[in-house]
């Protein structure tokens, strides 16, 4: 579904990934995990379009998407949840819902067939999320940390996307909170949905991941699947007390 062949993406001189090349197949969950500034959200944003790669190819469902500007890429059914959430505050949960289905406001959709779209995805977020149904009246900025992630993931959601980008759901968020994100994740991809995960918890991340990229220096130095290296890391653990 998505391929990256050798993409390097700079700020100003920094060379933030150093030619990056990575698969992610329909229906699997794949997971990028390293340290701080290691290059997961920049490969990301580089995905989504938000930053452009200086060399390389992404390839979307056979589709070279490199270069081209975000609302297209989210037309064609990639959709990010940035990291720190970055939902507006001061508007209602409903109102960073409706932002998220921006892409279904093009004209190939006819205004019933966009109504219908954005009511079929809602419900679908509703339930996913019961309680930012309770509370699609409130200021987004008015919601817990967790439910801001809800409301993030929920807005994503919106554009009816068929890769998901998910930039450090965890973050900072409780224990009981990230279990429950983590459960959605993996409803999400069991009803069909293809999931790019950036984490730094990896273990949990590991344990849900069907394969796994190890980026440190904005290079890919480990590959697996996510039980392999999930195994090998707790290895490491027991013998090394890394
Ligand atoms: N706007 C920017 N301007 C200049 N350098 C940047 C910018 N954003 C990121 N960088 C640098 O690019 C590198 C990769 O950063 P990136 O944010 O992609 O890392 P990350 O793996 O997502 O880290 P974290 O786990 O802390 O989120 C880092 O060295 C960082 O300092
Ligand atoms: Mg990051």
């Amino acid at each position: 579904m998505l391929l990256l062949r050798d993409i390097r993406t700079f700020y100003g001189n920094i060379e933030a990934v150093k030619g990056l090349n990575l698969r992610v197949d329909k229906g699997e969950i794949v997971c990028l995990i390293g340290s701080n500034g290691a290059g997961k959200s920049t490969a990301l944003m580089t995905i989504s379009g938000v930053l452009k790669p200086k060399t390389g190819s992404i390839i979307f469902n056979g589709e070279d998407i490199h270069g081209r500007p975000p609302h297209k890429i989210v037309a064609r059914g990639v959709s990010q949840v940035p990291e720190g959430r970055r939902i507006f505050p001061k508007l209602t949960v409903m109102e960073n819902l409706e932002l998220g289905a921006y892409s279904v406001n093009s004209e190939q959709f006819t205004v019933n067939r966009r109504q219908s779209t954005v009511n079929s995805q809602l419900s679908t977020v509703f339930e996913l999320f019961p309680v930012l149904k309770e509370r699609h009246k409130q200021p987004g900025g008015t919601l817990s940390g967790g439910e801001q992630q809800m409301l993030a993931i929920g807005r994503a959601l919106m554009s009816e996307p068929k890769l998901l980008l998910l930039d450090e759901p965890s973050l900072g968020l409780a224990p009981i909170i990230v279990g429950k994100i983590f459960k959605t994740i993996r409803e999400l991809n069991a009803d069909g949905l293809t999931i790019l995960l950036v984490e730094q918890n990896a273990k949990a991340a590991l344990r849900l991941a069907h394969r796994a990229y190890v980026l440190e220096s904005g290079k890919v130095v480990k590959e697996g699947k996510g039980g392999d290296l999930l195994h090998e890391k707790e290895k490491k653990k027991a013998y090394l007390g890394e």
